[in-house]
């Protein structure tokens, strides 16, 4: 089984392959398919997705997948069936693959007994491994190299599974990560660094959104207030080094973490982002059918 769970789960040669074929994937390899046609795969959002849910979705269609949209409020998770119950169903009735996103933390702990692989699309605050694949393509696509790279990661750090993703193996890789924000939402474990001294430092500047969803509020304070204590201002892009990006994992709060006309900025490389999420998630998907690492150079 090829599952992919956490970063640990990669050897620094399995990220290297995984970034190779999604940079194939964008050339020589776009129509490549998979050898075992119409596979069946089902994608199991129990939280809300657009990116990772479709850029998944794309990527399966376009190796010649066939795909369950899996819709957790009609489905029989309403009459109380477990998360084990659900995927072990999606296996016996012929899936071969499944990826899920679910708000509990390492939920894949409880299903041990799954014999079909599991891609994690996002656990809790815990890992968001594809997250963390597309974000190490962008910038080694950018920089050439991961080894080296000063990265700041601003915002609400402590309920954020890109945090802990991008840390983990960026930190492996060579680079160095920083954080920033609000002291209410530092973590254990994260070096912290002044955003203004931050901004000046980075090759990447990485934005987060404020997590809602997980309890994540800081009630005194307007977001016009937030932007200019903390967010990607217009002052602040304009004392980035000349070659630094800006990436977000996005949603965007548009005008909280980032002046809205940030976005699309010169710097700003989050909707290319995206693209390289699709990319990368071919890869992930090629791999969790047991295909090795293309072969071809780029
Ligand atoms: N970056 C990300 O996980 O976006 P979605 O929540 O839209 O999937």
């Amino acid at each position: 089984q090829y599952s992919l769970l956490s970063m640990s789960d990669l050897s620094d040669d399995d990220i290297f392959s995984i970034l190779h074929d999604a940079k194939l994937f964008d050339n020589s390899m776009k129509d490549w398919q998979l050898p075992m046609h119409n596979a069946l795969v089902a994608n199991l959002f129990f939280e809300n997705s657009t990116r990772t849910h479709f850029s998944f979705e794309s990527a399966q269609l376009q190796l010649g997948c066939k795909v369950a949209d899996f819709d957790a409020k009609a489905s029989s998770v309403q009459k109380g069936e477990s998360l084990y119950d659900t995927v072990k169903t999606f296996e016996m009735i012929g899936y071969k693959c499944v990826v899920i996103r679910h708000p509990k933390d390492e939920y894949f702990k409880e299903l041990e007994g799954i014999n079909i692989p599991i891609v994690n699309a996002g656990d809790g605050k815990g890992n968001h491994p594809s997250q963390c694949l597309l974000d190490l393509l962008t910038f080694y696509n950018e920089f050439g190299t991961l080894r080296g790279l000063k990265i700041v990661i601003c915002g609400d750090i402590s309920h954020s599974r890109v945090a802990s993703s991008d840390k983990e193996a960026l930190e492996r890789l060579g680079s160095t990560v920083v954080f920033a924000g609000p002291k209410e939402w530092e973590r254990p474990g994260y070096p912290t660094m002044d955003f203004d001294q931050a901004i000046e430092w980075a090759d990447v500047v990485m934005m987060l959104r404020i997590q809602k969803e997980r309890g994540a509020s800081l009630a005194s304070m307007t977001n016009e207030e937030y932007l200019k204590q903390y967010g990607l201002t217009k002052e602040r892009y304009s004392r980035m080094q000349k070659h630094a990006i800006v990436c977000h994992p996005a949603p965007v709060n548009r005008g909280i973490e980032i002046d809205t006309d940030l976005v699309e900025a010169p710097k700003s490389r989050i909707f290319l982002q995206m693209h390289n999420g699709m990319l990368v998630r071919k890869a992930i998907m090629k791999r969790a059918f047991g295909y090795a690492p293309f072969k071809e150079n780029l």
